[in-house]
């Protein structure tokens, strides 16, 4: 099997997160004989810095012309005083359009060991595996119209989604839950937003397919609490796209960091996967990232795209298996009672890749 693979490593921790997963990745295809075919361009501030545009076009046809694409993240303190249109995560935004993945799935996966660095109590993580589909492509990122006018003094943005928008996405999501533990829990604010409304009448059509799916909805504030209470509860959590970003960053306190998190776009051209965090300005350079989200973010690109089972299930075995030996970077050892080994970014990378190598000789 070949795959090529775009690698868009982007800004800040970016490079260093996504240097390792490409390093895991290859050590687990090498060995079946599988060939990784890798092009890497920019994209973000660096891209801004480099060719005048979050996006470049050279970027985008090769990401076109890929079997998948790995981006690291976007985004430094220097562009913040920029619009929105000319920001880092402009490119982001106009690759995931370009690329036309709707459906963003990020698992949140709570590794035993970790239960310890989560503020949460042990026995409320320990076991939780929710699987977050996020809606990529529509709401208030894309929504129109959309401005600030400064002259008046004002600034408006659209969440709007049409009936097919809604539909496709739960559909993936309820695909997904048959194939997990037959839970689904969708999220809106039907109380006071039409466009929940619409949301909520959609996800219940589309359930009627899938009747062996138990559907819930909740509401989006409450369910920011029920997360954290008992997150041991929900299997697919289906939400709209702003929705689904806030609610994937909170999983990180039941995963014990947003570091851990990985992410795969798939229903469009070509997969996209990303580990939720973004560019850690406040770490970056430093070798502190974690890098655990963007390799687990690999094992993602084997099982949807390449068809690697064996090697994606490896990758997180060995990601277990190494947080079982003890091993940790800074964001995993706030509760570090054992002293257990702190490793550099590229540390932690190495141990994962050599554990890999064990696992599938
Ligand atoms: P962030 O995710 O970059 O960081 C939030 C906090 O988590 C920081 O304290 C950071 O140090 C920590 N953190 C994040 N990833 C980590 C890792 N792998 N290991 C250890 N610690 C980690 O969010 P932010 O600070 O709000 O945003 C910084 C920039 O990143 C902004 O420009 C934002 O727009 C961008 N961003 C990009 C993406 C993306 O490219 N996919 C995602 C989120 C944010
Ligand atoms: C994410 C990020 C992006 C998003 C930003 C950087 C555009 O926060 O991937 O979660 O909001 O989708
Ligand atoms: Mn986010």
């Amino acid at each position: 099997m070949k795959l090529k693979l775009l690698v868009t490593a982007g800004d800040g921790i970016g490079p260093e997160v996504t240097r390792e997963a490409v390093a895991v990745m290859q050590a687990a295809t090498g060995i079946g004989g599988h060939t990784l075919e890798i092009t890497e361009k920019r994209i973000g501030g660096i891209a801004i810095t480099t060719d005048g545009t979050p996006l470049p076009e050279e970027t985008l046809k090769a990401a076109l012309d890929s079997d998948a694409v790995l981006l690291g993240a976007v985004g430094g303190n220097e562009f913040n005083s920029l619009p929105p249109d000319k920001r880092p995560e402009a490119g982001l935004l106009a690759i995931r359009a370009a690329l036309g993945g709707f459906a963003n799935l990020r698992p949140a996966f709570a590794f035993k060991e970790l239960a310890v660095n989560s503020p949460l109590r042990p026995e409320i993580v320990d076991g939780a595996d929710v699987l977050f589909v996020r809606e990529l492509l529509g709401g208030l990122y894309f929504g129109q119209p959309r401005a600030w006018d400064k002259a008046k003094g004002e600034a408006w943005n659209t969440m709007r989604y049409t009936r097919d928008e809604v539909a496709r996405v739960a559909r993936i999501a309820f695909q997904l839950a048959q194939k997990r533990r037959k839970k689904l829990c969708s999220v809106d604010k039907a109380n006071v937003l039409e466009v929940s409304q619409l949301w909520r009448a959609v996800v219940i059509e589309v359930a009627a397919g899938f009747p062996d799916v138990e559907l819930e909805h909740q509401y989006v504030d409450a369910m920011a609490i029920h997360l954290m209470n008992r997150p041991k509860d929900f299997d697919v959590v289906l939400t709209e796209n702003l929705f689904g970003d806030i609610l994937s960053d909170e999983s990180g306190v039941i995963t014990g960091s947003l570091g851990m998190l990985p992410s795969a776009t798939i229903g469009g051209k070509v997969n996209l996967y990303e580990p939720i965090h973004g560019s850690a300005p406040d770490i970056a350079g430093k070798g502190l990232a974690n890098p655990l989200g963007a390799i687990l973010t690999g094992a993602l690109v084997l099982r949807h795209t390449a068809g690697l089972e064996v090697e994606a299930v490896a990758i997180e075995k060995a990601v277990r298996k190494v947080l079982e030996q003890g091993f940790r970077t800074p964001d995993l050892a706030r509760q570090n009672p054992q002293g257990l080994p702190v490793l550099k970014t590229a540390e932690m990378g190495a141990k994962v890749r050599e554990t890999v190598q064990q696992l599938l000789k």
